[in-house]
């Protein structure tokens, strides 16, 4: 009897949320057929069949606005689920400038496969701890911060430079992009912990260096697996294990260093008058108007967040700089004129120099914005929005794809001709902030803006200076977007010296 009731119930229950799930499908049909829906929808697959990975989905959204000049696009995964993507300044701005909190509340939301790894830092939390921590850490990335750093940039640089020596002595091409981001890890490590641990000398064999590169791949794997959604499995499942093995170690590594760092602090916080700060010392000494600091469980996750956020991306910035470089070598001897007058003879680049790269700024924009180097953000709808004439309901998450703000033909005449001039203050003077947003917009805008665009100037400051690159014959170049712009067969240059 209490069996036949629980099935009964049971039964009850599956019916009432299938009836509600139809009653949704309905409606969210209904809604994307206001919007510009991909093409060949299938009435299983919805638009998965026409995609492997995420550069599939930024390809079909890119290619279906450059036909219809879209705002807003939707997609299905499966029958079940569809996905609004923002794809223009005009529908990327209401959401950039709403406090709609990050995509990782739903199972398969993007945030949500790092947050175990990130935790509440101030890239994953919201409402009133991030109000709080984006107060606090403000501080950090103020110029007086920032100015020690540029003598970082430069040390780092030389060690990366010495390796392009090298490939430049034997005459063999090099692959770029895993040497840069090891040399942007270095300088994250450098400024935020003041660690030196020979991570460019030691590359993957360096323990640290293999665990955060294995978090990326493995975050990435489970959002492509479905299956994988529910934490229950994917602790149980062996992509599950492996995360979790080297989260412990990532971890661990930040927590060593927070209390040697937090015991010195408490013994001697005269040693904090020193002249370089790191994040960390901002961090253990950072309260708040009632007088509270940071826990050492939100310390590790600014930590963790900063080495993540604060490396990959300028390694993309800047390995797509190297490639433009080399693609367009008059653009590498413009800049290559202006580093050389900026330094008037000195052999390594300043702060004050920073300023006065005027055109190699520029020329960084135009490869931001053509090889977007964080191609998707995307928030999750606590309450109905209006986007594009069209009320999306709440409880549904919406992507904003940059990558095709970057290229929509409304905004960028000739979006694939890289033109470093579109940025030149005299013509965009009046430009809508929303039409280029690399480093997002609004209250979560990037906070390490200025530390990469400073890291940026300096590693390809030097490079021009001491060396020409060219790209390799033969070699495919192309762009792979993931959590980061990545190339998908790498960046392979030959170096000649200057
Ligand atoms: C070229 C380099 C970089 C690019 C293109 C970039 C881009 C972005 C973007 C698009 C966001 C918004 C993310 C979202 O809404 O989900 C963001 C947020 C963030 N970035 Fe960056 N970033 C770069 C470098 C850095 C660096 C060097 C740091 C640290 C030193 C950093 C720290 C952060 C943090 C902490 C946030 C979260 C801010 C908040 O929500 O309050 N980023 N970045």
């Amino acid at each position: 009897m209490i069996v036949q009731s629980v099935i009964y119930g049971a039964l009850a229950f599956l019916l009432v949320v299938i009836i509600r799930h139809v009653h949704r499908l309905k409606q969210w049909r209904r809604l994307t057929a206001q919007t510009t829906m991909l093409d060949s929808w299938h009435p299983i697959w919805g638009h998965l069949h026409l995609m492997n990975d995420l550069s599939d989905y930024s390809r079909l959204v890119i290619e279906k606005v450059q036909t219809t000049r879209a705002r807003l696009t939707s997609t299905w995964m499966m029958f079940f689920y569809p996905v609004f993507t923002a794809c223009h300044p005009d529908t990327a701005k209401i959401l950039l400038k709403s406090s709609e909190p990050k995509s990782k509340y739903s199972m398969g939301a993007p945030y949500r496969m790092i947050l175990p790894w990130l935790g509440d830092g101030l890239l994953l939390s919201d409402g009133k701890k991030w109000e709080r921590n984006r107060r606090l850490l403000t501080p950090a990335f103020h110029f007086d911060i920032l100015k020690p750093y540029v003598q970082i940039y430069n040390d780092v640089t030389e060690i990366f430079l010495d390796k392009l020596q090298k490939a430049c002595d034997s005459r063999e091409n090099i692959e770029i992009y895993s040497h840069v981001s090891l040399a942007t890890l270095d300088n994250m490590l450098r400024c935020s912990l003041s660690y030196e641990g020979h991570v460019q000398e030691m590359g993957d064999s360096h323990p640290y260096v293999r665990a955060v590169r294995k978090l990326g791949s493995l975050s990435l794997r489970r959002i492509l697996s479905p299956w994988l959604f529910p934490d229950f499995l994917f602790w149980l499942s062996p992509t599950g294990r492996e995360y979790k093995r080297n989260m412990k170690y990532v971890h661990d590594f930040a927590d060593g260093i927070i209390a040697s760092r937090r015991k010195i602090v408490e013994k001697n916080p005269g040693q904090l008058q020193k002249n370089k700060l790191d994040f960390l010392d901002i961090l253990i000494t950072a309260k708040d108007e009632n007088g509270e600091g940071l826990s050492d469980l939100d310390i590790r996750a600014e930590v963790d967040t900063f080495l993540f956020e604060g490396h990959d991306t300028t390694a993309s910035a800047i390995s797509w700089a190297i490639f433009c470089l080399a693609k367009y070598p008059e653009e590498q001897e413009k800049i290559y004129k202006e580093v050389t007058s900026v330094l008037d003879g000195r052999s390594q680049l300043s702060w004050d120099d920073m300023s006065r790269l005027k055109y190699t700024t520029v020329f960084l924009k135009e490869v931001m914005r053509m090889h977007s180097t964080v191609p998707l953000i995307s928030r999750w709808l606590t309450k109905p929005l209006v986007l594009d004439g069209v009320e999306i309901p709440s409880n549904l998450y919406v992507d904003i794809l940059i990558q095709c703000i970057n290229h929509h033909p409304d905004v960028w005449p000739d979006h694939m001709e890289f033109r470093p001039s579109r940025f030149e203050d005299y013509k965009n003077h009046d430009r809508d902030p929303y039409t280029y947003v690399p480093f997002s917009a609004g209250p979560r805008n990037c906070i390490g803006q200025n530390f990469a665009l400073n890291e940026e100037r300096v590693m390809i400051g030097a490079l021009v200076k001491r060396f020409k690159v060219e790209l390799v014959e033969g070699h495919v170049y192309e762009e792979y977007p993931e959590v980061v712009m990545r190339p998908k067969y790498g960046i392979k240059i030959k170096v000649k010296q200057r």
